[in-house]
């Protein structure tokens, strides 16, 4: 019978990865050895020749076996990190992006004083929470069209130790308060551009969390339209936005009243970004 030791289960995942075409094959592969044996992921450099029990080296190559198929690594582990933050997540929400992380240190290095905030689209809550750990608001309210979504970030919310209250609404259906800051990384990807993500996407994360109606522009708009009813007068909406988003969301914003709206880049140097203030 075959012993695993740490060097021969990285071996063999760097190699199965390498032959399905994972990214990162290297990166992968220590995450869900470290995952599993619970170690640091340098420190398994440090016990190369560690031999596995059965059951642990087991349960590791059928992680890699879900892996080499394209399964995203953190559906399998079940969690990710944002921002610093352990969450939770399952396919029913979508797995924070590192370019999300940017829309939270924005928020974070921008307000200081910021009383009640909003957050629309919620998620597995990983903005909210971030910005509940980081903020002193002292109500943090987010929405949800998805029960299932709420769940979740009710979860991470308590695996964090913050208090948000999450409630099911579509878009501001259900809000009735006025917000210092409303945030939400919305659905944005419009139909032409869903067909063309990769299969590890398509085949796993809700579309409902990704596509939008009108060319990817329904949720900016519908929040637009809006937002005047829900933001106090020194009140700022921050989004993230599609690469080539910005001139668009400029317009509705514009046409919805407002006239202070800031874009910033991301590390790649694309519009990822928007600040709009009320007045
Ligand atoms: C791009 S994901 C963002 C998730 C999370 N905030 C993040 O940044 O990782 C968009 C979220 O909007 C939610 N959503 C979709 N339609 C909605 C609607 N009509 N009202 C409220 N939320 C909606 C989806 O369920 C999904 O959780």
């Amino acid at each position: 019978m075959r012993t695993w030791t740490i060097r021969k289960l990285l071996n063999w995942l760097i190699t199965q990865f390498e032959k399905n075409d994972i990214i990162s094959p290297k990166q992968n592969a220590e995450t869900i050895i470290s995952h599993v044996l619970k170690m640091k992921r340098l420190d398994i450099y440090l016990h190369l020749e560690k031999e596995i029990s059965k059951t642990l080296s087991n349960l590791i190559l059928d992680i890699a076996l879900r892996r080499e198929k394209h399964e995203p690594l953190q559906y399998i582990l079940g969690e990710t990190e944002f921002y610093g933050y352990k969450i939770k997540v399952c396919n029913s929400v979508l797995i924070p992006r590192p370019e999300t992380e940017l829309l939270v240190e924005k928020i974070i290095n921008e307000e200081k004083k910021v009383n009640s905030l909003l957050e629309i689209g919620t998620g597995s809550g990983a903005i909210a929470i971030a910005l509940a750990k980081n903020l002193n608001a002292k109500t943090i309210d987010a929405v949800d069209i998805s029960e299932t979504a709420l769940k979740t970030a009710q979860q991470n919310a308590d695996l964090n130790n913050v208090e948000i209250n999450f409630f099911h609404s579509d878009i501001f259906e259900n809000v009735t308060g006025r917000y210092d800051i409303i945030v939400s990384n919305p659905p944005y990807i419009s139909q032409t551009e869903y067909e063309q993500l990769s299969k590890e996407i398509k085949d796993h994360e809700p579309k409902s969390a990704l596509q939008a109606k009108n060319n990817g522009l329904y949720f900016y708009e519908k929040i637009l339209q809006n937002a005047k009813e829900h933001l106090t007068k020194s009140g700022k909406i921050y989004f993230e936005i599609g690469y080539d988003q910005a001139d668009k969301i400029i317009e509705i914003a514009k046409e919805n009243g407002f006239c202070n709206i800031r874009v910033f880049k991301d590390l790649n140097g694309f519009d990822r970004i928007m600040r709009i203030f009320n007045t």
